[in-house]
């Protein structure tokens, strides 16, 4: 029986650390599954609503650190997750994604020689101005089993000098929530809700510091939304970082009068897959979004220089097109001029990869070669 600590802390760690903690449940005479949320995310729109459309149990641990300046929420989360693992005494840590939660945990282990999974290891946008890309560096050097999306992923960790035998290419775990959800995101009344059901639509997600922290950046992503909103409106659900800083910036009235661009709520797992699921574009500088237009065949706008998800753009529907109004445009209308949806398939991004990750632990268990 293996005692597995599953930690989320931060919106895009849900669905991610759904699927593994739904598949121990299942598995309950190997697996005793606990979950502790480290509250980098709090609000009811960015965390509540998704344990209840994903079904997570409610955490077993809140450390309810909130938000701060990356040291003192990274230190925050690690003052506060020590005491959990010391009284715990887990056999493995799961850590999700790159946020600072994920880091700080993974930190805590390796000091206290517990070890760590690290789930979605071995991407590199190669750009360490992110913070996320420093949070992945150092997250999979001290991990002890790297389970990873893509061969891309792979090759960037032996690059690294990390030896194969930590690494299990297992393939898109966020993936196994969206196959799941997505008959139950088609009932979502979200589209009539905001009138609309059979109209076409761009949806616009917008969070990153590089973009939401500059008003010169901000302000040329929304001259070219002021075209492609003459086309169609666009969907804006804001991040509560991205309306913060629209207030300190002083961009309120510019973002008011940007043609076609309607802002709303975050929305929850539910209800937002059910909107871009639909929409004839997407226009992002998230992450995992790149990863599920792909899936789903919706043409994917990246509004950054980089990705650190290459096979979305090798494979899947994602163009990086970054922050030039005029090279937005353009994919824009390109895009929007094609009809053809085309579903992509990505090797082992099938819905099956917590069950995957559990084999691994079973299989390393077993002949304790780490
Ligand atoms: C974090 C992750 C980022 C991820 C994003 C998804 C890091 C370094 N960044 O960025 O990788 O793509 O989550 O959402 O871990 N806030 C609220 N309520 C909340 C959460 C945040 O109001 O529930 C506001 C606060 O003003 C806070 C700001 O958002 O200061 C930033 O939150 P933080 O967790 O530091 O980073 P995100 O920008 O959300």
């Amino acid at each position: 029986m293996l005692k597995v600590i599953n930690v989320v802390g931060a919106r895009p760690n849900f669905m991610k650390v759904a699927p593994i903690v739904a598949a121990m449940k299942r598995r309950e005479q190997e697996f005793t599954p606990l979950v502790v949320h480290t509250g980098q995310h709090y609000d009811s729109t960015m965390s509540d609503a998704f344990f209840r459309d994903l079904e997570l149990p409610q955490p077993d641990v809140y450390l309810g650190v909130g938000s701060a300046s990356h040291a003192a929420q990274t230190a925050a989360v690690m003052e506060r997750f020590e005491p959990i693992i010391i009284k715990e005494k887990p056999d493995w840590v799961i850590v999700v994604g790159d946020v600072n939660s994920t880091l700080a945990c993974a930190l805590v282990c390796t000091k206290l020689g517990v070890k760590v999974a690290h789930v979605e290891a071995g991407l590199r946008s190669r750009d360490r101005t992110m913070p996320e890309e420093i949070n992945r560096l150092l997250t999979d050097q001290i991990a002890d089993l790297l389970f990873t999306p893509s061969e891309d992923a792979d090759r960037n960790l032996l690059l690294e000098g990390i030896p194969p035998e930590r690494i299990r290419l297992v393939g898109n775990v966020m993936i196994d929530s969206l196959l799941k959800y997505l008959p139950l995101a088609n009932k979502s009344t979200i589209k009539e809700r905001e009138g609309l059901a059979d109209k076409d639509y761009a949806v616009l997600t917008l969070h990153r510091p590089s973009n939401v922290d500059d008003a010169e950046t901000f302000i040329r992503i929304l001259e070219a939304l002021d075209e492609i909103g003459e086309r169609l409106p666009v969907v804006f659900p804001v991040h509560p970082r991205t309306t913060k800083t629209i207030a300190q910036l002083g961009l309120a009235e510019r973002v008011e009068k940007t043609k076609g661009l309607r802002l709303i709520e975050p929305l929850g797992y539910l209800d937002f897959l059910s909107l871009y699921s639909s929409a004839r574009l997407v226009l992002t500088d998230s992450g995992g979004i790149q990863e599920e237009t792909s899936v789903l065949g919706v043409p994917c706008l990246t509004l950054r220089e980089n990705t650190e998800r290459p096979i979305t753009v090798t494979t899947g529907t994602n163009k990086i097109v970054g922050t030039d109004p005029t090279k937005i445009i353009a994919a824009a209308f390109d895009a929007l001029n094609e009809r053809e949806r085309q579903p992509v398939s990505i090797p082992l991004w099938d819905g099956h990869t917590a069950d995957r990750i559990l084999a691994a632990f079973g299989a390393v268990t077993m002949s304790d070669t780490l």
